[in-house]
Order: structure tokens, then C-alpha cells, then sequence
């Protein structure tokens, strides 16, 4: 599909991957709406490419009715819908049994929560209002991408909450795929390996360290750029149904 002339809707696209994101769509003639809990954030890339450009809508991803909210201003604002960037999400570090005993139930469920069950709540509720778009001269009506992790398949220790959750994202790629083709939607899942953004900053330096030395090559952390060029690419080839794509240098985790 063309980005140019279409909308997308971001969530996480105040930062990071999603900022990406919502730099690329408006960078080829499109127009995002950040959806997102972080307004500051989301006023500063409002501030760099325009209010005629980018919305923010405050919703948070876990919830039906504030997603339902988000959806109906876009149609509101903009008539319609073709795209849904799923950036949303965070990461939590513990082991299943550490120092301080098992690891907490209700952060592990809350980063499912967020991750995973934020994801499906956005790609079904999106779904629908893509539905109501006449499909383009290649039948297309929109397309769906997803932000997983290398983790969800190659968790490190103390990453179970993350890497289930991002495990959980991929599983649900080449479903919702099948489930959506009727529907003339494209959904596929980006596995970023490890990139330089504020979630990554909040890492331990040894950590960050220990994870340069895994990039092959090129023989650094992405650049969010890199991200949304991949996103981009997705949208624009119509082959690309049902997959994930890792997005990592040729790095692969190890333990720790
Ligand atoms: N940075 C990396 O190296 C890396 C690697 C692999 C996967 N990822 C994944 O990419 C995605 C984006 O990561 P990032 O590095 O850009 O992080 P980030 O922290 O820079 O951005 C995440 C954004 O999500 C928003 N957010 C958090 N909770 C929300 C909620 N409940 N509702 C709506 N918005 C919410 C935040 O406000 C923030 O703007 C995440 O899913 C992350 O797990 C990142």
C-alpha cells in the first residue's frame, strides 16, 4: 500500500520505535495519529512535524473503552483508517525465583497485559475501522504491524515476563493474518533486536555492554530510523503477509 495520503495510528508513538514510526508515515506524505500515555512526549514530535500532520490522542492500550475513544476521534479527525503501528510496551527484569523470592504475579501479568493483551486490543478494535476502508487498487484495505522482541525468542535470565509477552505477540502474527485476509488486512510482527532508545536507556551500562558484544553487523544498536523504514516496507509490499521479521544486526541473546 501507499503511505502517501493514508493514516496510521501509533501507539507508543510518542517514543522510541513509534516515534520512528510517525517520523517515516509523514516523511512519505501520510498522516499519524499517537496513541500514547505520554503527552510531553508526543507535544514534541506534534512541535517537529506538524499539528496538520500528527494527533495525540491520550489512551491507554489496555483499555477497551479508551482505544475505542482513540479510534473514533481518528475517524473523526480524519475519516478513516489503513494502518495500526503497535509500539506500545515495556520491559521488566526479575528472575522466577531471585534473591528476594518468586518473581512478583502481578508485574508479570501486568506486562502481559500491557504487551500482549494491549496489542490484540488494538489490532481488533483498528481492524474494525480499517473494514470500512474500499480497498485500493491492489485490493488492500490496511495493514496491521506489531512489535515484538529477539527475546520472545531468545529471553535472557530475568526476562520471562518480556520474552513470554513478545512470544505471545509473534504466535498471534500469522493468526491474525489468516483470521484478517477476508477482511483484505495484512498483519506482520517486527522483532527488533536492540535498539537505542529511552526503554534502552533505562538498562544497566554492563548489560548494554554485554549486548553490543552480540551485534554482528553492522557492529552497533539500531538506529529507530532503521525501524520505521522496515515498517514502512511492510506496508508498501503486498507480499508480506503473516511474518515476523527479526530486525537485529545478526545478534542472537544469550543468558545473560
Ligand atoms: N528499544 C529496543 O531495543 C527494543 C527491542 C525490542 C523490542 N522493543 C519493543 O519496541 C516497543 C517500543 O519500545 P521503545 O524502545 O520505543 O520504548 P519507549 O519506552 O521509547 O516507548 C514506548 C512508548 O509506549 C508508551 N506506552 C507505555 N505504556 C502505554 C500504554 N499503556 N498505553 C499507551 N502507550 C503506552 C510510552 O509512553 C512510550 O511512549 C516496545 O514494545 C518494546 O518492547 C524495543
Amino acid at each position: 500500500m501507499e503511505i502517501k495520503d493514508n493514516v496510521a495510528l501509533v501507539t507508543g508513538g510518542a517514543s522510541g520505535l513509534g516515534r520512528a514510526a510517525v517520523e517515516h508515515i509523514v516523511a512519505n506524505g501520510g498522516k499519524a495519529a499517537i496513541v500514547d500515555i505520554n503527552e510531553e512526549k508526543a507535544n514534541d514530535v506534534i512541535a517537529q512535524l506538524g499539528d496538520e500532520n500528527v494527533i495525540f490522542i491520550n489512551t491507554n492500550v489496555m483499555e477497551e473503552d479508551s482505544v475505542k475513544n482513540a479510534l473514533s476521534v481518528i475517524e473523526d479527525k480524519f475519516s478513516k483508517l489503513n494502518f495500526v503501528i503497535n509500539c506500545a510496551g515495556t520491559g521488566y527484569g526479575a528472575r522466577i525465583l531471585g534473591k528476594k523470592g518468586p518473581h512478583p504475579l502481578d508485574i508479570f501479568k501486568f506486562i502481559i497485559d500491557l504487551n500482549l493483551v494491549g496489542t490484540f486490543n488494538v489490532m481488533r478494535l483498528g481492524a474494525e475501522l480499517i473494514d470500512k476502508n474500499d480497498p485500493d487498487s491492489d485490493g488492500e484495505k490496511g495493514v496491521i504491524i506489531n512489535t515484538a522482541s529477539i527475546a520472545g525468542y531468545e529471553g535472557q535470565i530475568g526476562q520471562s515476563a518480556y520474552s513470554a509477552s513478545k512470544a505471545g505477540v509473534i504466535g498471534l502474527t500469522l493468526t491474525a493474518a489468516r483470521d484478517l485476509a477476508r477482511h483484505a488486512i495484512r498483519v506482520n510482527t517486527i522483532a527488533p533486536g536492540i535498539f537505542d532508545t529511552p526503554l534502552m536507556q533505562l538498562a544497566k551500562d554492563e548489560n548494554k555492554v554485554a549486548l553490543l558484544e552480540t551485534t554482528q553487523f553492522p557492529h552497533r544498536f539500531g538506529n529507530p530510523k532503521e525501524f520505521g523504514q522496515l515498517a514502512g516496507h511492510i506496508i508498501n509490499n503486498s507480499y508480506i503477509n503473516g511474518e515476523t521479521i527479526r530486525l537485529d544486526s545478526a545478534m542472537r541473546m544469550t543468558a545473560k
